[in-house]
Parts: C-alpha cells; structure tokens; sequence
C-alpha cells in the first residue's frame, strides 16, 4: 500500500491542475520522466452523486501507469465528503487529498476550497467526514490536504498549525494566500515555517512545498533550504513536459512533435465523443514553442478539428 512516508526524500509530485492533469496528460509525463506522485484534477464530491456524475467521474478515470495516484476532492457538505471518501477507496486511488486553497470566485463563494481557512469548524466536520468515510469503506488509504497560507492575510501559524492538529498523512502547502492568487511570488519563508510547525505539532506528516518552482534542480534546491519533503510542481510542466527527468537533456523537435503525435492519440481514444476536440487544442503550446515560425505553425493546427488533421499538419513539417 502506498505511504508518503515511504517516499525517498525529496520526492516530487505534479500538481492537480484542473482542465489539464487529466488522465491522458498523466500519462503523457509520465512517459517523458515519472514524478514519484500524481494527483487528479480536483472533483467536486456532490458532483459526484448527482445528475452529471457521468461528467464529473471523468476526472477519476485513471490507468496504472499513473500510481500512485491520489484522488483530490473539494466541496462544502460533509456528507458528500463521506460518500466521496467511500467511492475513492473502492475506486482502488492511493490516497484522498481535500482541497482548502483553490481561490476561484465561485469556488469560494460557495463556502468550499480556500474559503475553509476562515471556518475552522466546518473544516473539522470535513476531515472528520472523509475519515468516517474510509472506515465505512474498510480500508484507510492516506489523507492529505493541499492549501495555502491564509486567506486576507499570511496566517501560516494560525492554520498550518490548526490542520496539522488533525495529524493528516500529508500538507501541501502552496506559499501564497488566497487573495494574493498567483499574483505574487510564492512566500517559501512561510513554507519553511510550516515545516517547523510540524516538526512541533504533528511530526509524522509529511510537508510538500508547492509554489513558482521551475525545474528539478530548482526543487532540490528549496527542499534542502527549506527542509521540506516533497516539492510538487505545476505550471513548470507547460514549459518542459520532461521537468521531472533526473538528469536534464535538451529535447528536440522531433521529439516533442512526437508526444504531441502520442498525446492526440491517446486523447483520442480515450476520450473521443466524450470531450469535444478543442479541449485538445490548450495543450497545443507545450509542444509546438521555441523554434523560429512556432507561433504560425501552432495557428495552423489550432484550426484542425480532428487528430488525423493535426498528423497530417505534423508530417508536413518533416
Ligand atoms: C490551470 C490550473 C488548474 C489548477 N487546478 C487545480 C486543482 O484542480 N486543484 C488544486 O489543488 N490546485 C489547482 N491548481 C493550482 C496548482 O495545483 C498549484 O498549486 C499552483 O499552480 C502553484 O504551483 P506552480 O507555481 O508550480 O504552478 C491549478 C493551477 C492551474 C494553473
């Protein structure tokens, strides 16, 4: 069974990150160089039982190349929570990861996501929920949650300290606060006093340090200075779908026209008449970037509305 506390330290994670993380770009990176974790898109967990079940169950299809693999969830009922908590641990995920930082207006204006750092007893009812839930499904599986470090203001000590009080198997703490959205540099200061925080507070849970990181070196780097476990990477992997490689090569062209040949397919065969053709098209730019004519070459092929167009736009280029 997977642990976070057996991972070798440091150990890197790709961020959930939703519309992208799903289960084709998952397997995407990890054919180019594995994370040690994945995690899914996030899913709302009354979604989950109602009417658009069939939609939202989308972001937990998943294969087996891609554990361990954590389901991530958010929502504001702690029942759902507990059924949510039921499904994903007869699904077969590795783990359940609540989120309490995503900063979107509807998001948090529901009361879910990073509005839980300004209600402390909601959260509670939340996490003790998802642990009822896994003990009515007969197998506890890690908990973790992923975060910020407040929500008007820097309140690391204050909420750090109020969730590791509930001794989750892991925390992402992502170094900024909810209003700051991605507007600011990540606070890694803030990071490395929650590593303190935990060392007094909750010492067994592990500490994954999330926010503007780059590339792996970049990682190594803030972990030894910052004494976190994991370092978990997000945006980093739109510039270099092979950020996780141990050593770091250059990747040509013909490579990288050679995952975007791979990524269509598998898009297509695992989503085709499930997910329309454009939602293929954001990942355009990954691939197609750094060469002279990049912007031009990438148009063309934003026009194409099916894989066997985008093949046939690639092999002109060869
Ligand atoms: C397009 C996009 C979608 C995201 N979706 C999620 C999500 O579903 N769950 C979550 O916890 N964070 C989500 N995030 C936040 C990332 O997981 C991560 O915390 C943030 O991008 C900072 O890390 P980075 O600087 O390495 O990108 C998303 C970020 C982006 C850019």
């Amino acid at each position: 069974m997977f642990s976070w506390n057996s991972l070798l330290r440091p150990f890197f994670v790709l961020a959930p990150m939703e519309d992208v993380t799903d289960t084709v770009f998952r397997r995407i990176v990890a054919s180019c160089a594995r994370p040690d974790v994945f995690v899914t898109e996030f899913v709302n967990t009354d979604g989950m039982f109602s009417e658009g079940k069939d939609i939202v169950s989308q972001r937990l299809k998943f294969s087996e190349e891609e554990r361990p693999l954590i389901a991530q969830v958010w929502g504001i009922h702690p029942q759902s929570y507990f059924l949510a908590s039921k499904r994903i641990v007869e699904l077969g995920f590795d783990g359940i990861d609540i989120n309490m930082g995503c900063p979107q207006k509807h998001v948090v204006h529901s009361g879910a996501c990073a509005a839980l750092i300004k209600n402390h007893s909601l959260t509670s009812e939340i996490i003790d929920a998802t642990r009822r839930g896994m003990i009515e499904a007969g197998r506890q599986i890690p908990f973790s949650i992923k975060t910020r470090i407040g929500y008007n203001t820097i309140a690391t000590e204050e909420w750090i300290g109020f969730l590791l009080s509930f001794k989750p198997d892991a925390l992402t703490v992502h170094g900024r606060t909810a209003k700051e959205m991605s507007k600011v540099p990540a606070h890694w200061d803030e990071i490395g006093k929650a590593v303190k925080l935990r060392d007094k507070i909750s010492p067994e849970t592990v500490i994954i340090g999330n926010g503007d990181i780059k590339s792996r070196e970049d990682g190594l780097q803030k972990a030894k200075e910052y004494g976190v476990d994991g370092i978990m990477i997000g945006r980093a992997i739109f510039e270099n779908p092979w950020v996780f490689e141990k050593e770091q090569k250059e990747h040509s062209l013909s490579e990288h026209f050679g995952l975007l040949t791979k990524h269509v397919e598998l898009f297509n065969s695992t989503w085709q008449g499930k997910k329309p053709f454009q939602v293929m098209k954001k990942y355009f730019k990954i691939y197609v970037r750094g060469f002279d004519g990049a912007a031009e070459f990438r148009e063309k092929l934003m026009a194409c509305e099916s894989a066997d167009e985008v093949q046939k736009i690639l092999n002109s280029k060869f």
